[in-house]
């Protein structure tokens, strides 16, 4: 994954992250019981919720301090370290679910995470996820892109945002059927005055590498900010463009 997580922020500042990942785990149709592996389980808040609908979860996740956060809340429950596209199971599940992931996977690696959701799950299991999909956050990805080129820099977008199309070839081509696709806008609210700038500090580390100053990585920030200001803050709140390509597949 692109990005060294701030685990202890991450849960407390972004909890919306899987407060609507509930919303994804509706799409998943098994019995009580069922064996279900939450891919990119993060603080394991999504995996709690799936155990609580009676299904018999395993948390993977590659950062060990979100893993040590998802034990220590959720100490009945099953967590591994892995990488999502390089891991294997023991046994084979009955569901792969995954949210708010994928986009931090490059391009070239999805057919290799893709082969490991088919080998780690049973014939006619389902895959159900959802991620950041074409168009999200383009406003400030472009707001960034302007600002980054003021100063003299090139601004790389470091995740991958599929269309619909693009991505439902991707899982046939790894031996999925697709059941169920849909690419919708979701106006995300920040927590705090901050919100944008905290939002960008968080997750657009990557790109942020090229400017060594930190003082500068700040103003750019702020400059962004106000650049977006009349788009993306209403009445003193502000929200991120997110657009989420939310799929459900039947492994082959
Ligand atoms: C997302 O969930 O779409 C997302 C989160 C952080 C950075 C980029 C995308």
């Amino acid at each position: 994954m692109n990005i060294n997580w701030d685990a202890e922020k991450y849960t407390s500042d972004f909890s919306f992250v899987h407060q609507y990942g509930s919303g994804v785990a509706e799409l998943i149709d098994a019995a009580a019981g069922s064996t279900v592996l939450d891919l990119g389980c993060g603080n394991g808040a999504l995996s709690n919720v799936l155990h609580d609908k009676g299904y018999l979860v395993t948390g993977l996740d590659a950062s060990k301090e979100l893993l040590e956060i998802a034990r220590s809340a959720y100490p009945g429950l099953a967590f591994i370290q892995g990488d999502a596209a390089g891991f294997s199971l023991p046994e084979p599940v009955d569901v792969v679910f995954s949210n708010a992931v994928f986009h931090w996977i490059d391009r070239e690696r999805q057919p290799d995470m893709l082969s490991c959701v088919h080998r780690a799950l049973k014939k006619n299991g389902q895959f159900v996820f959802e991620f950041g999909g074409y168009g999200n956050n383009r406003l400030i990805h472009d707001a960034l892109a302007e600002v980054f080129s003021e100063h003299g820099y090139a601004y790389k977008v470091p995740f991958y945002f599929p269309t619909i199309g693009e991505y439902a070839a991707l899982l046939e081509h790894a031996g999925f059927r697709v059941r169920y696709a849909v690419l919708f806008d979701r106006p995300t609210e920040l927590k705090g005055e901050n919100g944008l700038k905290d939002w960008i500090s968080m997750f657009l580390k990557t790109p942020f590498s090229v400017i060594k100053d930190e003082a500068e990585r700040e103003t750019v920030r702020d400059q962004a900010a106000e650049h977006l200001r009349s788009a993306l803050c209403q009445g003193g709140k502000w929200y991120a463009d997110y657009v989420r390509l939310r799929m459900k597949a039947i492994r082959l």
